[in-house]
């Protein structure tokens, strides 16, 4: 089967490695010449582990290649899968710019059947926004061919992207006819051999489910940063706490880690995208307002546990950060939790000096020279008067604590992601703050 994917940013090139990698014929297109002249070197613009590899072994193999141009891969394709930007434009609702452009462009070009797939998130009804622009560039060239219009949203992790789409939870795909259905079906058979399912539905509800689920997710992390932060006034463990809800199998282990706030460029854009669409349809989403809400404040909690250790005073302080990016495994930084902390720290007049593994090139174009960028870790705790982690990386857990504690000018770590063994850390030497486990004599200082 021959499948063409538009829009070669970070859904798309998955799309495309993933499919090619089973031996479907791909071609990926972006309006990008620049991305493509690239991609067609080899030259990956983002970092996912493994797709590079996965990518380059695929052209060589002649299943995966590269073009600008619509038409000419639209020769021959049955499917096309549309997974270009979504950006939220001001009031924070998805611009369908893109994605119609994509519609009116198979509808200019296409002579045969064409299965058009929305992988973007979109808001609900966009795949009927889809197909009606298609219509209507199939009217003006005075033409009857048949197509079909589909839903299909990602549900790919940044850092694990691969491994979701080879080994899928679950698919799920909106259809409305039986031969986009079998077409769907055949295309996702190699990934659905696992036992994990493609679960078929309706349009709307398809694309309902890909909001749901984001909004889900990002509301057990909200609920359990809320909890985190009565658990320090309480003086319980939120550790603990998790591990106890946790055991119960309705709630599960899974996603109920304490931290700075939820990032990147998937759960604030569409919790915001939900509300926007409930309110248009004049339906109030509690429940997501305070989720949004509670992240916002949850991205600063760490630079008041900061700003309260020294007192209320940070001017003149410098402030080492491990870890830039919204999680690990990842350089992105939208929306990261670091982007809060730092712009608050510079803004009370601290010095900061950060390191992240690969996120500070993507650093330098949030914070130019407002920062210093270290080339190791233990650089940054020069001069420093505190250590604060904001990013989970494995290469943080297990660090010299001498040498830190040498290093650092007041022995006080301030932990976003309770990656340390608080007792362990105490021992050593040093004040250690973490989020929702310090005694409620601590949270009181931290209060007041
Ligand atoms: C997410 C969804 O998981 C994915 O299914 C969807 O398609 C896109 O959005 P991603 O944005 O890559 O993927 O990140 P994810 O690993 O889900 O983490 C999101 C944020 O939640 C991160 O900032 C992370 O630090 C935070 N998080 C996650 C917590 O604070 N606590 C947790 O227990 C889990």
């Amino acid at each position: 089967m021959k499948i063409v994917i538009v829009g070669s940013g970070y859904v798309g090139l998955v799309t495309g490695a993933c499919f090619s990698e089973v031996g479907i014929d791909v071609t990926c297109v972006d309006i990008d010449h620049n991305k493509i002249e690239n991609l067609n070197k080899g030259i990956i613009p983002i970092y996912e582990p493994g797709l590079e590899d996965m990518i380059v072994r695929n052209m060589k193999k002649g299943r995966l290649s590269f073009t600008t141009n619509i038409a000419e891969a639209l020769q021959g394709a049955e499917v096309l899968f549309i997974s270009v930007g979504t950006p939220p434009d001001e009031d924070g609702s998805a611009d369908l710019k893109y994605v119609l452009a994509v519609a009116r462009d198979c509808g200019k070009h296409i002579n045969d059947y064409l299965l058009v797939v929305t992988k973007s998130t979109v808001p609900v009804g966009t795949s009927a926004k889809v197909k009606q622009a298609l219509q209507e560039e199939l009217d003006n060239r005075n033409v009857t061919i048949e197509f079909d219009v589909a839903s299909n949203p990602e549900f790919l992790k940044e850092g694990a992207a691969i491994d979701d789409f080879l080994k899928p939870d679950r698919i799920v795909v909106g259809i409305e006819s039986e031969r986009a259905e079998d077409l769907l079906k055949s295309l996702y058979k190699p990934f659905t051999l696992n036992g994990h399912p493609v679960i078929f539905m309706d349009i709307v509800s398809a694309e309902m489910t890909k909001y749901a689920a984001n909004s889900m997710l990002a509301t057990k992390i909200s609920f359990i940063n809320d909890i985190a932060n009565l658990c320090e006034i309480v003086g319980a463990d939120i550790n603990k706490v998790r591990k106890g809800i946790g055991s119960d199998s309705r709630i599960g282990q899974k996603f109920l880690y304490a931290g700075i706030g939820y990032g990147g460029s998937c759960f604030p854009k569409d919790v915001q995208a939900l509300i926007k669409t409930a309110s248009e349809y004049n339906y109030d989403l509690r429940v997501l307002k305070a989720v949004e809400e509670v992240n916002k404040d949850q991205k600063l909690v760490l630079f008041n546990k900061i700003i309260n250790y020294f007192g209320g005073e940070i001017k003149g302080k410098t402030i080492a950060l491990w870890g830039l990016s919204f999680k690990p495994q990842t350089d992105d930084m939208r929306e990261a939790p670091s982007l809060s902390i730092v712009k608050n720290l510079l803004e009370a007049g601290a010095t900061v000096k950060a390191y992240d593994p690969i996120a500070i090139n993507e650093a330098k174009h949030h914070f130019g020279n407002s920062i210093s960028y270290c080339e190791d870790q233990y650089e940054t705790l020069i001069d420093a008067d505190c250590l604060a982690i904001l990013t989970e990386w494995p290469e943080f857990k297990f660090p010299n604590l001498k040498i830190v504690h040498k290093l650092l000018n007041t022995a006080v770590i301030f932990d976003g992601r309770n990656i340390y063994d608080r007792e362990e850390i105490r021992e050593s030497g040093f004040d250690y703050f973490c989020i929702g486990v310090d005694t409620a004599k601590n949270a009181v200082k931290l209060k007041s």
